[in-house]
């Protein structure tokens, strides 16, 4: 059986994750989106409550599916999970640039392999952080957000 970790900061998750999440729960056995609580120094939008929330309520189809917290070291939450694969998802070389040294440096610290995938072409113009700034600034983002995190957004801007 195949374990999948999927990480990220997921503030807010948007339809490019989402993609990725679906397409990696008919791939792999058992997959779990790890969230970042960086306790410590959060400059997160969304408490890592509310990023599990929207999760849970995004995936709630997906049986195979679970939203977990972790700190510190990934390599650690993947040995805690009996995880044996990391997947990322690549928008762009410049994506890939970045994954690939933070996935010998995984690999390094613990026998582990880090599974790329790309992202629809549909969405990769998505980030959350593009998504953030142009909805406080009143865009609409509908069709590019789950519906949770359309209301999570707009409750935190007050738009809509
Ligand atoms: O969505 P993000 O913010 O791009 O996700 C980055 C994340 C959480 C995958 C990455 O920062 C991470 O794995 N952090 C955990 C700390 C860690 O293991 N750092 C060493 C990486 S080589």
């Amino acid at each position: 059986m195949i374990h999948a970790v999927f990480p990220g900061s997921f503030d807010p998750l948007h339809n490019g994750h989402l993609d990725i999440i679906r397409r990696a729960s008919s791939l792999f056995e058992q997959v779990t989106v790890a969230v970042l609580n960086n306790s410590f120094k959060s400059t997160k939008l969304f408490s890592i409550e509310e990023r599990l929330n929207i999760l849970a309520e995004s995936t709630r189809d997906l049986v195979n599916v679970k939203a977990q917290a972790f700190e510190g070291l990934l390599v650690d939450f993947m040995r805690l999970q009996q995880a044996q694969v990391i997947l990322k998802s690549l928008r762009s070389s410049g994506d890939f640039d970045y994954e690939l040294h933070m996935a010998q440096m995984n690999h390094h610290m613990y026998p582990v392999e880090t599974v790329f995938m790309t992202t629809e072409a549909h969405w990769s113009f998505v980030s959350s952080s593009r998504l953030k700034e142009v909805t406080a600034l009143g865009a609409d983002i509908s069709q590019l957000v789950p519906s949770a995190s359309l209301q999570a957004l707009h409750r935190k801007f007050h738009t809509n």
